[in-house]
């Protein structure tokens, strides 16, 4: 990813707080996206490139993708007829663009580094690492835990939207997607919503990382036990778009390393 889609990815996730958050919730989140600006500017959305949007800045674009995929579902599950009154368009961008905070890591430790396992890199595609000295936290637990840290609160609905975002995929979820009983069924389409949104965010970056590539017959006899590398664009080397692009960033830390993709 060069780096003025990394930097425009940014101005349209900080933005989305912008727009959609209340003070004081604007403020602390805003602080907090300062504070760790460089390292989520940065991330991968997940540590294997089989797996979607596993480059540099993948992340902010995925994040990115979901809140456009919530909003669109918002309007989409309105006009069907749901009852969009059980939840504010606020706990929708704030679910959407806190899902996989957890990803982050913690305080301290950054959950993904790159990998210097070359051989499982090239055999299995991990481009990435877990770093083993983060102790073990779900994913959305994470989430919830860095924002409550940081003194940004959250309502009861973007809890259960943030813990349930994997919907069924994961098993933990049952207790609150799979209840039988009316009254144990969320009050609220918010999960679902949030949940679809982040899955057809995943299978729209499957489909722009794979597809193009399944146009070419996999080569024979090749080692790798994957179909080949990202396809992301080589970094482009410094522009004169990309000095102008640089030049509006504050956080001097995300300039440098920006500018030295
Ligand atoms: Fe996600």
């Amino acid at each position: 990813m060069v780096a003025e889609k990394i930097q425009s990815n940014w101005l349209e996730f900080t933005g989305y707080i912008q727009d959609h958050i209340q003070s004081p919730r604007k403020e602390k989140l805003l602080e907090f996206y300062e504070k760790y600006g460089e390292r989520i500017a940065m991330m991968p959305a997940s540590h294997k490139k089989e797996y979607h949007n596993a480059f540099v800045g993948g992340y902010v674009d995925h994040v990115n993708r979901v809140i456009r995929c919530a909003l669109a579902l918002h309007k989409t599950w309105a006009d069907m007829g749901a009852d969009i009154t059980t939840y504010t368009k606020e706990e929708l961008v704030f679910s959407a663009l806190n899902h996989d905070l957890g990803k982050m890591g913690d305080e301290q430790h950054e959950a993904y580094l790159p990998n210097t396992d070359q051989w499982r890199k090239e055999k299995l595609g991990e481009e990435w690492m877990f770093n083993k000295a983060l102790p073990f936290a779900s994913v959305p637990d994470r989430s919830l835990f860095m924002l409550q840290s940081h003194g940004i609160s959250y309502s009861f609905n973007e809890m259960v939207a943030i813990q349930t975002h994997d919907g069924l995929y994961d098993e933990a979820n049952k207790k609150y997607l799979m209840g039988y009983l009316p009254e144990q069924k969320p009050r609220t389409s918010l999960p679902f919503i949030i949940h679809q949104a982040d899955l057809m965010a995943a299978r729209i970056e499957f489909e722009q990382e794979w597809l193009p590539k399944f146009q070419n017959p996999v080569t024979q006899g090749k080692s790798s036990s994957t179909l080949g590398t990202n396809s992301q664009k080589p970094v482009t080397k410094p522009g004169a778009a990309k000095q102008k692009a640089l030049s509006s960033v504050k956080s001097e830390g995300l300039k440098s390393m920006l500018d030295n993709l």
